[in-house]
Protein backbone atom coordinates (compact mmCIF):
# COMPACT_ATOMS: atom_id res chain seq x y z
CA UNK A 1 0.00 0.00 0.00
CA UNK A 2 1.06 3.08 -1.09
CA UNK A 3 0.72 6.04 1.29
CA UNK A 4 1.01 9.81 0.02
CA UNK A 5 0.59 12.88 1.31
CA UNK A 6 0.98 15.35 -2.00
CA UNK A 7 -1.42 15.78 -4.54
CA UNK A 8 1.20 15.39 -7.07
CA UNK A 9 2.06 12.22 -5.55
CA UNK A 10 -1.20 11.27 -5.49
CA UNK A 11 -1.79 11.86 -8.97
CA UNK A 12 1.66 9.83 -10.21
CA UNK A 13 0.58 6.59 -8.49
CA UNK A 14 -3.50 7.09 -9.60
CA UNK A 15 -1.89 6.98 -13.07
CA UNK A 16 -0.16 3.92 -12.59
CA UNK A 17 -3.45 2.15 -11.04
CA UNK A 18 -5.91 -0.48 -12.75
CA UNK A 19 -9.18 0.34 -14.08
CA UNK A 20 -11.84 0.43 -12.45
CA UNK A 21 -10.96 2.43 -9.60
CA UNK A 22 -12.98 3.02 -6.79
CA UNK A 23 -12.49 5.24 -3.86
CA UNK A 24 -13.67 5.97 -0.36
CA UNK A 25 -13.36 9.43 0.91
CA UNK A 26 -13.18 9.09 5.09
CA UNK A 27 -11.87 11.75 7.52
CA UNK A 28 -10.14 8.73 9.44
CA UNK A 29 -10.52 7.43 12.87
CA UNK A 30 -11.75 4.50 10.96
CA UNK A 31 -14.72 1.87 12.37
CA UNK A 32 -16.32 -0.97 10.94
CA UNK A 33 -18.70 1.76 9.09
CA UNK A 34 -15.67 3.10 6.91
CA UNK A 35 -14.34 -0.59 6.44
CA UNK A 36 -17.29 -1.69 5.02
CA UNK A 37 -17.25 1.27 2.23
CA UNK A 38 -13.71 -0.12 1.53
CA UNK A 39 -14.62 -4.20 1.34
CA UNK A 40 -17.00 -2.65 -1.27
CA UNK A 41 -14.98 -0.79 -2.99
CA UNK A 42 -12.12 -4.01 -3.54
CA UNK A 43 -14.38 -6.37 -4.27
CA UNK A 44 -16.34 -4.22 -7.04
CA UNK A 45 -12.70 -2.49 -8.77
CA UNK A 46 -9.20 -3.34 -9.91
CA UNK A 47 -7.92 -0.40 -7.53
CA UNK A 48 -8.96 1.02 -4.34
CA UNK A 49 -7.88 4.72 -2.93
CA UNK A 50 -8.96 6.18 0.13
CA UNK A 51 -8.44 9.61 1.80
CA UNK A 52 -8.00 10.43 5.30
CA UNK A 53 -8.37 14.37 6.00
CA UNK A 54 -10.58 15.87 8.63
CA UNK A 55 -11.98 18.56 6.28
CA UNK A 56 -12.12 21.73 8.22
CA UNK A 57 -14.68 23.89 5.72
CA UNK A 58 -17.95 21.61 6.69
CA UNK A 59 -16.85 22.07 10.36
CA UNK A 60 -19.55 24.88 11.59
CA UNK A 61 -17.93 24.69 15.18
CA UNK A 62 -14.23 25.18 16.20
CA UNK A 63 -14.45 23.28 18.89
CA UNK A 64 -16.13 20.22 17.33
CA UNK A 65 -13.24 20.42 14.82
CA UNK A 66 -10.95 20.39 17.20
CA UNK A 67 -12.82 17.29 19.00
CA UNK A 68 -12.93 15.07 15.89
CA UNK A 69 -11.10 12.18 16.96
CA UNK A 70 -7.93 11.51 14.66
CA UNK A 71 -5.32 8.39 15.19
CA UNK A 72 -3.63 8.56 11.38
CA UNK A 73 -1.26 5.83 12.16
CA UNK A 74 -4.07 3.05 13.21
CA UNK A 75 -6.33 4.15 10.46
CA UNK A 76 -3.32 3.42 7.56
CA UNK A 77 -2.38 0.02 9.74
CA UNK A 78 -6.44 -1.05 8.83
CA UNK A 79 -5.81 0.12 5.66
CA UNK A 80 -3.23 -1.52 5.15
CA UNK A 81 -4.65 -4.50 6.60
CA UNK A 82 -8.14 -4.60 4.09
CA UNK A 83 -5.60 -4.39 1.02
CA UNK A 84 -6.47 -0.65 0.25
CA UNK A 85 -3.95 0.23 -2.92
CA UNK A 86 -3.31 3.87 -2.36
CA UNK A 87 -4.21 6.01 0.99
CA UNK A 88 -3.95 10.18 0.86
CA UNK A 89 -3.42 12.08 3.33
CA UNK A 90 -2.86 15.43 2.40
CA UNK A 91 -2.63 18.20 4.95
CA UNK A 92 -4.82 21.24 4.93
CA UNK A 93 -2.31 23.41 3.58
CA UNK A 94 -2.08 21.15 0.77
CA UNK A 95 -5.76 21.08 0.16
CA UNK A 96 -6.45 24.83 1.13
CA UNK A 97 -3.27 26.95 0.17
CA UNK A 98 -2.92 30.63 0.44
CA UNK A 99 -5.16 32.57 -1.60
CA UNK A 100 -7.84 29.64 -2.22
CA UNK A 101 -11.25 31.36 -2.53
CA UNK A 102 -13.61 28.63 -4.75
CA UNK A 103 -16.60 27.33 -2.53
CA UNK A 104 -18.87 25.13 -4.45
CA UNK A 105 -22.74 25.04 -3.29
CA UNK A 106 -25.41 23.02 -4.19
CA UNK A 107 -28.56 24.36 -3.33
CA UNK A 108 -31.89 23.69 -2.17
CA UNK A 109 -31.61 20.46 -0.72
CA UNK A 110 -28.65 21.99 1.53
CA UNK A 111 -30.70 24.30 3.41
CA UNK A 112 -33.09 21.67 4.92
CA UNK A 113 -32.21 19.06 7.93
CA UNK A 114 -28.38 18.84 8.97
CA UNK A 115 -27.77 22.22 6.43
CA UNK A 116 -30.18 24.25 8.55
CA UNK A 117 -28.38 23.04 11.85
CA UNK A 118 -24.98 23.41 10.52
CA UNK A 119 -24.29 26.69 8.25
CA UNK A 120 -21.96 25.77 6.00
CA UNK A 121 -21.71 22.29 6.55
CA UNK A 122 -22.73 20.97 2.40
CA UNK A 123 -20.74 23.79 0.70
CA UNK A 124 -17.24 22.69 2.66
CA UNK A 125 -18.61 18.74 1.99
CA UNK A 126 -19.22 19.75 -1.95
CA UNK A 127 -15.97 21.76 -2.17
CA UNK A 128 -13.94 18.91 -0.44
CA UNK A 129 -15.79 16.18 -2.34
CA UNK A 130 -15.41 17.70 -5.95
CA UNK A 131 -11.66 18.25 -5.39
CA UNK A 132 -10.89 14.86 -4.24
CA UNK A 133 -12.78 13.58 -7.02
CA UNK A 134 -10.82 15.47 -9.57
CA UNK A 135 -7.56 14.61 -7.43
CA UNK A 136 -8.15 10.90 -7.87
CA UNK A 137 -9.98 10.58 -10.75
CA UNK A 138 -11.96 7.51 -9.81
CA UNK A 139 -14.36 5.83 -11.40
CA UNK A 140 -16.95 5.22 -8.50
CA UNK A 141 -17.16 6.37 -5.20
CA UNK A 142 -18.59 4.68 -1.98
CA UNK A 143 -20.22 6.55 0.35
CA UNK A 144 -22.35 5.59 3.35
CA UNK A 145 -26.27 5.87 4.12
CA UNK A 146 -25.81 7.32 7.61
CA UNK A 147 -25.00 10.56 5.79
CA UNK A 148 -28.11 10.04 3.90
CA UNK A 149 -28.36 13.91 3.08
CA UNK A 150 -24.75 14.32 2.22
CA UNK A 151 -25.43 11.49 -0.25
CA UNK A 152 -27.98 13.14 -2.16
CA UNK A 153 -25.77 16.63 -2.33
CA UNK A 154 -23.36 13.90 -3.49
CA UNK A 155 -25.44 12.73 -6.00
CA UNK A 156 -27.01 16.23 -7.25
CA UNK A 157 -23.05 17.70 -7.55
CA UNK A 158 -21.85 14.75 -9.52
CA UNK A 159 -24.85 15.34 -12.10
CA UNK A 160 -24.91 18.71 -11.85
CA UNK A 161 -20.94 19.19 -12.82
CA UNK A 162 -21.09 15.80 -14.58
CA UNK A 163 -18.43 14.46 -12.71
CA UNK A 164 -18.24 10.96 -14.72
CA UNK A 165 -18.45 9.03 -11.47
CA UNK A 166 -20.67 6.43 -10.19
CA UNK A 167 -21.60 6.82 -6.51
CA UNK A 168 -22.47 3.66 -4.83
CA UNK A 169 -24.39 3.58 -1.37
CA UNK A 170 -23.48 0.99 1.31
CA UNK A 171 -26.10 0.73 4.42
CA UNK A 172 -25.15 1.65 7.44
CA UNK A 173 -23.88 -0.57 10.07
CA UNK A 174 -24.48 -0.99 13.58
CA UNK A 175 -23.55 -2.07 16.89
CA UNK A 176 -25.41 -5.18 18.51
CA UNK A 177 -27.54 -2.61 20.12
CA UNK A 178 -28.47 -0.65 16.85
CA UNK A 179 -26.37 2.48 17.55
CA UNK A 180 -25.22 3.52 14.22
CA UNK A 181 -21.34 3.51 14.01
CA UNK A 182 -19.78 6.90 14.32
CA UNK A 183 -16.50 8.41 15.04
CA UNK A 184 -18.16 10.33 17.29
CA UNK A 185 -19.16 7.98 19.86
CA UNK A 186 -16.01 7.12 21.48
CA UNK A 187 -16.78 10.73 23.13
CA UNK A 188 -19.56 9.53 24.67
CA UNK A 189 -18.97 9.08 28.78
CA UNK A 190 -20.54 5.20 29.56
CA UNK A 191 -23.67 6.90 30.64
CA UNK A 192 -24.01 8.77 27.36
CA UNK A 193 -23.40 5.29 25.64
CA UNK A 194 -25.60 3.84 27.07
CA UNK A 195 -28.36 6.16 26.48
CA UNK A 196 -27.55 6.07 23.03
CA UNK A 197 -29.31 3.43 21.33
CA UNK A 198 -32.59 5.04 21.74
CA UNK A 199 -32.16 6.77 18.56
CA UNK A 200 -31.96 4.24 16.59
CA UNK A 201 -35.18 2.57 19.21
CA UNK A 202 -37.23 5.88 17.90
CA UNK A 203 -36.49 5.23 14.42
CA UNK A 204 -37.21 1.61 14.66
CA UNK A 205 -40.76 2.26 16.56
CA UNK A 206 -42.10 4.23 13.12
CA UNK A 207 -39.97 1.61 10.92
CA UNK A 208 -42.39 -1.06 12.70
CA UNK A 209 -45.86 0.99 12.33
CA UNK A 210 -44.38 1.50 8.71
CA UNK A 211 -44.30 -2.15 8.24
CA UNK A 212 -47.42 -2.46 9.74
CA UNK A 213 -49.30 -0.65 6.84
CA UNK A 214 -48.71 3.02 9.06
CA UNK A 215 -48.63 5.88 6.12
CA UNK A 216 -49.74 9.17 7.64
CA UNK A 217 -46.46 10.74 8.10
CA UNK A 218 -47.80 13.08 11.64
CA UNK A 219 -48.19 10.00 13.07
CA UNK A 220 -44.78 8.13 12.22
CA UNK A 221 -42.63 11.25 12.64
CA UNK A 222 -44.68 11.53 16.48
CA UNK A 223 -43.79 8.06 17.15
CA UNK A 224 -40.53 8.84 16.90
CA UNK A 225 -40.94 11.97 19.07
CA UNK A 226 -42.15 10.31 21.79
CA UNK A 227 -39.48 7.48 21.81
CA UNK A 228 -36.88 9.99 22.38
CA UNK A 229 -38.88 12.26 25.18
CA UNK A 230 -38.86 9.23 27.26
CA UNK A 231 -35.17 10.07 27.84
CA UNK A 232 -34.44 12.98 29.16
CA UNK A 233 -30.94 13.10 28.40
CA UNK A 234 -31.62 13.24 25.19
CA UNK A 235 -31.51 16.73 23.33
CA UNK A 236 -33.35 16.71 19.84
CA UNK A 237 -32.60 19.18 17.25
CA UNK A 238 -34.97 17.63 14.69
CA UNK A 239 -36.83 14.39 13.55
CA UNK A 240 -37.35 14.72 10.13
CA UNK A 241 -39.79 12.24 7.83
CA UNK A 242 -39.03 13.74 4.12
CA UNK A 243 -39.14 12.84 0.64
CA UNK A 244 -35.84 10.72 -0.25
CA UNK A 245 -34.81 12.75 -3.49
CA UNK A 246 -35.76 16.60 -2.47
CA UNK A 247 -35.62 15.82 1.23
CA UNK A 248 -38.73 18.28 2.07
CA UNK A 249 -40.85 17.57 4.62
CA UNK A 250 -43.81 15.28 4.01
CA UNK A 251 -47.50 15.70 5.62
CA UNK A 252 -50.72 13.15 5.11
CA UNK A 253 -50.65 10.08 3.64
CA UNK A 254 -46.86 8.88 2.04
CA UNK A 255 -45.42 6.21 -0.11
CA UNK A 256 -42.02 6.44 0.94
CA UNK A 257 -39.74 8.57 2.95
CA UNK A 258 -36.80 9.15 4.69
CA UNK A 259 -37.02 9.49 8.31
CA UNK A 260 -34.31 11.15 10.05
CA UNK A 261 -32.94 12.74 13.13
CA UNK A 262 -30.13 14.29 14.99
CA UNK A 263 -30.00 14.37 18.78
CA UNK A 264 -27.49 15.60 21.56
CA UNK A 265 -26.48 13.53 24.33
CA UNK A 266 -23.81 14.73 26.24
CA UNK A 267 -21.94 17.40 24.70
CA UNK A 268 -21.82 14.87 21.16
CA UNK A 269 -24.37 15.64 18.52
CA UNK A 270 -25.24 12.00 16.49
CA UNK A 271 -27.30 11.42 13.51
CA UNK A 272 -29.21 8.44 12.41
CA UNK A 273 -31.98 7.71 9.54
CA UNK A 274 -34.15 4.92 8.73
CA UNK A 275 -35.24 4.95 4.96
CA UNK A 276 -39.30 4.04 4.47
CA UNK A 277 -39.57 2.39 1.21
CA UNK A 278 -42.45 1.80 -0.88
CA UNK A 279 -44.57 -0.93 -0.58
CA UNK A 280 -43.87 -3.51 -2.91
CA UNK A 281 -46.77 -4.37 -5.04
O1 LIG B 1 -18.51 11.67 5.26
C1 LIG B 1 -17.39 12.16 5.54
O2 LIG B 1 -16.57 11.59 6.27
C2 LIG B 1 -17.01 13.52 4.95
O3 LIG B 1 -18.11 14.36 4.87
C3 LIG B 1 -16.31 13.41 3.57
C4 LIG B 1 -17.23 12.82 2.52
C5 LIG B 1 -15.06 12.56 3.71
C6 LIG B 1 -15.89 14.81 3.10
O4 LIG B 1 -15.01 15.39 3.99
Amino acid sequence: MQVCRTIEELRALRAQLPAPVGFVPTMGYLHAGHLELVRRSLLENAATVVSIFVNPTQFDRKDDLEAYPRDVPRDIRLLEEAGVDVVFVPEVEEMYPNGFATTVHVSGMTDVLEGAHRPGHFDGVATVVSKLFNIVQPDRAYFGQKDAQQVVVVKRLVADLNFPIEIRTVPIVREHDGLALSSRNVRLSPHGRAIAPTLYQALHAAEEAWVQGERRAEVLRNLVEERLAQEPAIRVEYVSLADPETLQELSGEIEAGLLSLAAWIENVRLIDNIPLPPSKE
